[in-house]
This record gives structure tokens, C-alpha cells and sequence, in this order.
């Protein structure tokens, strides 16, 4: 039976605000069958890639990013909200569509030559994305690739990251 990951997607008009139509990905995260289809999806792109390493950002990030890792037999490592990490980080800041946020990682976690599959649920905007790959490539690490769930196409996240391998299982406006 081939599961269709659509199926497993919520859409919730008007959350967290007016005019947002949520993409709620719990459902797909409940489901053993929908959950090892896409998890095993992304290995497969991660592999094809030659990652060695996968970094995610927090939070939704670590749902998928730690599966996959050791699906693939690599290492884990986590982009935090800020204050979260208690050795020496670095620290990039971006924008959000209201305001900013700063995503930290441990100064070691990355090795100069890793190659790194950066994964989360959705790409909109981009900006989560783009401020972890210049984490990753201030520590010397080469992203092979981006790996997510959902593209929100409507926003060209994909215009920001136009220099990166991008592979979504499904897209939405
Ligand atoms: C959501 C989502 C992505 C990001 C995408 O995370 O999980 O990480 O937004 O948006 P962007 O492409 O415009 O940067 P959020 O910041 O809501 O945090 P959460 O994972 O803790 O819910
Ligand atoms: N993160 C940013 N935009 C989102 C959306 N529309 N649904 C779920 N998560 C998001």
C-alpha cells in the first residue's frame, strides 16, 4: 500500500494570524506508515547527496533530523534557539515576516570538510534555512543539500536559498 503524505497534512486557515494557512505536519508525525515514508524519503535524498551529517534546526527540525541520522547511520546536530547551548556557540540572527530570531550552535559540532544535509518540516521564507547554513559554513562544513517535508512555493524560500540542492515532498501555495 503506498501512502499519499498529502493525506497527513492539516490545514488550518487563519493560524497563528489572519490570513496564514497553517500546514500542520502531527499527523503525519502520528502515523507509523507516513511517518517512515517520508523519513525514508529523505534518507534516500541524503544518501544520494553524500551526507555525513545532519543538522536541524530547532524545533520541528529535530522531529525528522534525528530519525533520519540514524536511518542514515550519521551524526546529529541540533541549530538551537538561543541561550540553549551552555558551551561555546555560534550565533546567526535573520528575519522573520514580523521581527527577528537567532538560531546558536555548538562552535565544535561541525568539522571543516563535513558534508551536511540540512532538514526541517517547511520551507517558507527561507530565513530559518538560510541562517543555518551560514552556521554550518562559518564552522568550514559544505551544505550538500536541503531536505523538507513541505515547500510553501507562494513565499520563494527557494529564491534565497538559489545556490542550494532543494528537495520537498510536497508543495503548497
Ligand atoms: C517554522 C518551521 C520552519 C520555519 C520556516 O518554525 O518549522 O523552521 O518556521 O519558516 P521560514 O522559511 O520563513 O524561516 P518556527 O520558527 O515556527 O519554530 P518551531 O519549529 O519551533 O515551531
Ligand atoms: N512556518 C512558517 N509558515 C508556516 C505555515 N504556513 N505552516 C506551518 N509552519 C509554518
Amino acid at each position: 500500500m503506498t501512502v499519499d503524505l498529502r493525506d497527513y497534512i492539516e490545514s488550518i486557515p487563519d493560524f497563528p494570524g489572519p490570513g496564514v494557512t497553517f500546514r500542520d505536519i502531527t499527523p503525519l508525525l502520528g502515523d507509523s506508515e507516513a511517518l517512515k515514508t517520508a523519513t525514508n524519503a529523505l534518507v534516500d535524498y541524503a544518501r544520494r547527496q553524500g551526507a555525513t551529517v545532519i543538522v536541524a534546526p530547532e524545533s520541528r527540525g529535530f522531529l525528522l533530523g534525528t530519525p533520519i541520522a540514524l536511518e542514515l547511520g550519521v551524526g546529529f546536530v541540533p541549530a538551537r534557539k538561543p541561550g540553549k547551548l551552555p558551551r561555546k556557540t555560534v550565533s546567526e540572527s535573520y528575519t522573520l515576516e514580523y521581527g527577528s530570531a537567532t538560531l546558536e550552535m555548538n562552535a565544535d559540532a561541525i568539522k571543516p570538510g563535513d558534508k551536511v544535509l540540512v532538514v526541517d518540516d517547511l520551507l517558507a521564507t527561507g530565513g530559518t534555512i538560510a541562517a543555518t547554513n551560514k552556521l554550518v559554513e562559518r564552522l568550514g562544513g559544505e551544505v550538500v543539500g536541503l531536505g523538507f517535508l513541505i515547500e510553501l512555493t507562494e513565499l520563494q524560500g527557494r529564491e534565497v536559498l538559489k545556490d542550494y540542492d532543494i528537495y520537498a515532498l510536497m508543495e503548497y501555495e
